[in-house]
């Protein structure tokens, strides 16, 4: 039975018989080394930027204060870290007050019973403000306003403002992790600014893998 010759068997110093001729073998064999040398560079560099995707934060709960500072009519503005180890860059304004249930009806558990709204607009991003006086939440760059619960009432904001768990302990108040809310203030991992949660929303932007647990019990 006749050999299989490949197509270029007969080019300029190929061995007669050969199945594959040395050019082709030089040629495949420069192409595996060119993609072993690539994904040498290009898989750590991939890990190092994803990596972080899925390493998923621990929950962090800060002591803001005894229970007794807050009141349950009004919102007393709150220095909290959100990213720490970095200094300044790493805190943020939390709006915090005692729980009404006459406003918010009975708590939903224990992380519950005071209420801690985050400054940061779910717009884009900027620091909201509580103006007393109209019992609201204002953000400054586009207009956006939210209800005295957070939700929002006016301007480009897609959900209401986000929350902090909270829990008290020895009677001091402990700000835990951030999570997010829709319009009927039912609780979702945290989303980041510009996702929406009514509706499709809620599926179309689903929370990092590196989301903290909820807390349980
Ligand atoms: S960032 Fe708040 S309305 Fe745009």
């Amino acid at each position: 039975m006749a050999r299989k010759l490949t197509s270029d068997a007969r080019a300029p110093g190929s061995f007669a018989g050969e199945t594959v001729t040395r050019r082709r073998l030089m040629t495949g064999s420069a192409g595996v080394a060119g993609a072993i040398a690539s994904a040498a560079v290009a898989l750590p560099a991939l890990g190092f930027a994803i990596g972080p995707v899925f390493d998923r934060q621990p929950a962090l709960w800060q002591d803001i204060g005894p229970v007794a500072q807050f009141a349950d009519g009004t919102y007393i503005p709150v220095t909290i870290t959100i990213a720490p180890g970095i200094g300044e860059a790493g805190k943020s304004i939390a709006y915090v007050r005692r729980r009404n249930e006459a406003i918010d009806g009975p708590p939903k558990d224990r992380y519950d019973e005071v209420v801690a709204i985050s400054s940061r607009c779910v717009h884009v991003g900027c620091p909201v403000r509580f103006v007393a006086p109209a019992s609201a939440f204002v953000c400054p760059c586009h207009g956006g306003v939210y209800n005295f619960l957070g939700v929002r009432i006016g301007g480009p904001p897609p959900r209401p403002l986000d929350r902090f768990y909270t829990l008290i302990r020895d009677g001091r108040v402990l700000l835990g992790p951030r999570y997010s809310v829709n319009d009927e203030l039912r609780r979702f991992a945290p989303r980041d600014p510009g996702e929406p949660l009514d509706g499709i929303g809620q599926f179309l932007y689903p929370a990092r893998f590196s989301t903290p647990p909820a807390p349980h019990g």
